[in-house]
């Protein structure tokens, strides 16, 4: 069972306007999140040892599927979204939590990254997926793109299913999906390939895929 508890920060101040945030020092725009209310919050949240605390900030470490790997490990993931311009920076001095970005670009707060890392995160926790799904992810998406699918009816506005897809023939099947997959690898993220673990099928297949020289 998975359960999600949101905690507003504004219930960690103290004052009748409940602010969470303030002018930064030194000048500049934006306003940033004062740090008692947030260490106020962790403090109440925080079940010590079990806790993971994350924070969601464009500065952190880019996620990815071996990070959301690391985190379905964990019993109680304690996530601080970020608004405005930032964190004080006493809220990272103090905590040390785990700096999680979900990629080069600014979203006005951690909100969505949170969704992102507990969607990729939760789908990981035994059950959640049928079994044949986690099986097949967790062996090939990291490594390689998926191949394409495909499914009824055969024929739509004139565009058809591959002709070895409806054969039955399953080694042929296997071959073709494999190859697929690699010829989407390379021309779409060709640095996945550098790092993926080549068979000599593959070998010989990315050099078949060189030869059609096709899109
Ligand atoms: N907060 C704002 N932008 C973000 C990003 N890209 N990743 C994580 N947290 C963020």
């Amino acid at each position: 069972m998975v359960e999600i508890v949101v905690h507003d920060l504004r219930a960690f101040t103290h004052d009748r306007h409940a602010v969470v945030d303030d002018r930064p020092y030194g000048g500049g725009a934006g306003m940033v999140l004062k740090p008692e209310p947030i260490l106020e919050a962790v403090a109440g949240i925080s079940r010590g040892e079990e806790t993971r605390l994350i924070l969601l900030t464009p500065q952190g470490r880019p996620f990815g599927q071996a990070i959301a790997r690391e985190l379905v490990e964990h019993r109680h993931l304690l996530l601080i979204c970020g608004r405005y311009e930032g964190f004080d920076e006493r809220v990272r001095e103090r905590l040390c939590p785990d700096e999680i970005s979900i990629g080069d670009y600014v979203l006005t707060g951690g909100e969505l990254p949170a969704l992102v890392l507990l969607d990729a995160t939760i789908r990981l926790i035994p059950g959640v997926l049928g079994d044949a799904d986690s099986a097949r992810y967790d062996s090939f998406i990291e490594a390689m793109l998926d191949f394409p699918q495909y499914t009824r009816p055969p024929v739509v506005q004139g565009l058809s299913v591959p002709e070895v897809l409806l054969s039955g023939d399953h080694e042929r099947i296997r071959r073709w999906r494999r190859k697929e997959a690699l010829r989407r690898t390379k021309a779409r993220r060709p640095d996945l390939l550098l790092r993926a673990d080549l068979n000599e099928e593959d070998r010989r297949l990315l050099g078949e895929i060189e030869e059609e020289g096709s899109c």
